[in-house]
């Protein structure tokens, strides 16, 4: 299990580009459930979670390629008899869930394993469940996993009791294959929602609505080929853009837009960042004295749940109480025992963080627990003095492509220290 050695304090100075947001690659890529003809994606991030997805589709009969101008090939075989995702590849990658709906839509059947719970939740599935009983399948739950059966599905319309992300792609995928309309309301917003639809829509769905609460999904037959391009990671570059205004640097993310993170530029210029934009770049420079300011996560367009622990490492940097109120997720602070460690003044109850600031860092040997908390964690040894070293990066290489390239780019003194082969 590598680990990052980290040198601080240092500032975080130059440019950067964002890679394809994982979180819109992962669906684009289970497309390739529905259609048997070729699909190819570009701006796939290097990123574990997209290898362990792309090794579950070849289970399922999907043969992907590297192409040499850097796109990935996405193509099913001639046997679509396989429908199971199961539990050793699942429980690695809860995301795997969304092969459900294309199988169930396309194959009329999948047998995936239930996600289990993760380290920032209990993560449940009842919404992909709901909505694929109202779209007509059957579905039962059996040790441990997701049974379903279908003949044709048939469009309806059915309402999200509340946002969900993959719930919401999971459905807007399998109502493209059914038989009429479908109208999926109180749906997440987010734009890799939004990236998901352009992506069916290329391939011949008929979908309108996708990054408001209402989607209108109107059936065909089915889809055919084309090529896409994946959105930036709107969570990457705003982790870099928050350890721009943390360690009083300046940093201009390439290829990102700023109408994806609103929220977070907002709440970076109230703690006093200068914050400038172009139509695809966002410059965060991060000048003079730092002030507190509450934030409450909350469903696109508020701020997100992915952006709260290295915010709150920001946190500890600004002068005065900041409280940090965690709506998504019951288990998203596991980053603070890490940083009290390190020296940060903050008091947990409930759902809520209260972080006292400034407080001068020290730097600390420290563990990562989950994808954005190693983040959080690595941000703060950047401003920390002496030598950060955060073990278990495996979590960061879930979600983040070469990201001690990225910073080291930027001047920060960051080292990965490979370890023995992660489980
Ligand atoms: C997506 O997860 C993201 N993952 C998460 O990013 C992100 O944190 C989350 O959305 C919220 O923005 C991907 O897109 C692959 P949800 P998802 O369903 O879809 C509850 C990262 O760090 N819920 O929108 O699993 C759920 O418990 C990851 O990149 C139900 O109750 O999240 C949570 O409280 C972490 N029943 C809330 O909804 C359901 O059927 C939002 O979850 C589904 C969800």
């Amino acid at each position: 299990m590598d680990k990052f050695k980290i040198t601080g304090p240092s500032q975080l100075r130059g440019t950067v580009r964002a890679s394809g947001a994982k979180n819109a690659a992962l669906p684009a890529l289970t497309v390739s459930l529905l259609t048997d003809q070729a699909l190819t994606l570009d701006r796939v991030p290097a990123v574990r979670d997209l290898k362990t997805l792309r090794d579950l589709l070849q289970g399922l009969g999907i043969e992907s390629q590297d192409g040499s101008d850097g796109s990935l090939r996405l193509q099913a075989g001639d046997d679509l008899s396989s429908f199971e995702a199961p539990y050793d590849l699942v429980k690695k990658m809860r995301a795997s869930i969304l092969v459900l709906g294309p199988l169930t839509a396309r194959r009329g059947r999948a047998k995936v394993s239930l996600p289990g719970g993760c380290a920032i939740g209990v993560r449940p599935i009842d919404q992909h469940i709901a909505g694929l009983r109202a779209l007509g399948a059957e579905v039962e739950l059996e040790h441990g996993y997701v049974l379903t059966h279908a003949k044709r599905l048939q469009g309806t319309r059915f309402s999200f009791s509340l946002p969900t992300v993959t719930g919401t792609e999971n459905l807007m995928m399998a109502a493209c294959l059914a038989k009429g309309e479908t109208v999926l309301e109180n749906c997440a917003r987010e734009p890799e929602i939004e990236n998901l639809a352009d992506l069916l829509v290329t391939l011949g769905a008929q979908i309108e609505g996708a990054g408001t609460p209402t989607i209108h999904i109107q059936g065909v037959d089915e889809l055919g080929t084309g090529r896409h391009e994946i959105i930036a990671d709107r969570i990457e570059g705003g982790t870099y853009l928050i350890g721009a205004a943390m360690t009083r640097g300046d940093v201009r993310l390439e290829g990102a837009r700023p109408e994806h993170l609103m929220d977070l530029i907002e709440a970076l210029e109230d703690v006093g960042a200068s914050v400038t934009t172009g139509d695809d770049w966002i410059r965060v420079e991060g000048v003079g004295d730092l002030v507190a300011r509450d934030i409450s996560t909350a469903p696109h367009p508020g701020f997100p749940t992915d952006l709260q622990a290295q915010f709150m490492a920001l946190l500890t940097q600004t002068r005065g109480v900041s409280r940090v109120h965690e709506t998504i997720f019951e288990n998203r602070f596991q980053h603070v025992a890490e940083l009290l460690r390190m020296g940060a003044d903050i008091h947990v109850e409930e759902h809520t963080a209260t972080v006292s600031g400034p407080t001068q860092l020290s730097g600390a040997d420290v563990m990562a627990t989950d994808l954005r908390a190693s983040a959080s964690l690595v941000l703060a040894g950047l401003v920390a003095h002496g030598v950060t070293e955060v073990s278990r990066i495996y979590h960061l290489d879930r979600g983040y492509d070469a990201m001690e390239r990225k910073l080291e780019s930027l001047g920060a003194r960051v080292e990965r220290i490979p370890g023995p082969p992660t489980p």
